[in-house]
């Protein structure tokens, strides 16, 4: 028997990405955002809901265009401290000690220090009620030398992402179980 817990935004488990922007002074900043994930292939696209209200919403809308920066699990505290408090009040850059660098391909900067970024021009918007959700096109992908996995794409082990509980903790993730799209065909009766 399973127990009804309600509506609620429960995925697990969620990233925890740093968003990065302008503001409309020009100023670098960045925000921790959970409500993420990949959304289309052609094209490349990145989608994340945030609040109305919030600095980056604005900004966003401003150069219709940002980051996503995949932070790895040593960088917990900046992460959490970059989504308890308003770049309108704080330097967020300054105050983590992180490295602001200016996006060539959108009006956006990306975090010298997270080992794998993602530069997004906006694609579309959808207003949802609380939060809105930007649908970013990924114009290129950035990664640190050496986090290649032989199979393609980055090994996880390697870049150690972090990654979040809904309202909880935040983790590491564990080892591989099995190689994708390929476990599976054991099970496809032939
Ligand atoms: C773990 C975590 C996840 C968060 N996820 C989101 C999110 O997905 N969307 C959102 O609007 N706010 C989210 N927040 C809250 C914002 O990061 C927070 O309000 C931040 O101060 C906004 O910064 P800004 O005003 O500089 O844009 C999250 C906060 C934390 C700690």
């Amino acid at each position: 028997m399973k127990k009804s817990l309600g509506p609620k935004t429960l995925a697990y488990p969620l990233p925890a990405y740093l968003i990065g922007t302008y503001d409309l002074n020009g100023r670098a900043n960045i925000m921790t955002a959970a409500w993420a994930g990949i959304a289309c292939s052609e094209p490349p696209c990145l989608a994340v809901g945030i609040r109305a209200g919030r600095l980056t919403h604005e900004s966003i809308i401003k150069n219709q265009a940002f980051t996503v920066n995949f932070p790895n699990s040593s960088q917990a505290a900046i992460v959490d401290f970059a989504g308890l408090v308003s770049g309108r009040q704080r330097d967020k850059f300054a105050e983590a000690g992180l490295t602001a660098v200016d996006s060539a391909l959108v009006k956006a900067p990306y975090v010298a220090e997270c080992p794998v970024v993602a530069e997004c021009r906006l694609y579309k918007s959808l207003e949802l009620g609380s939060h809105t959700l930007f649908v970013g096109e990924i114009l290129d992908i950035k990664a640190d030398e050496g986090l290649e996995s032989p199979n393609g794409g980055l090994d996880l082990a390697k870049v150690d992402p972090l990654v979040f509980n809904s309202g909880g903790q935040y983790h590491k993730v564990g080892s591989g179980v099995g190689q994708g799209f390929s476990i599976g065909k054991a099970l496809i009766k032939k």
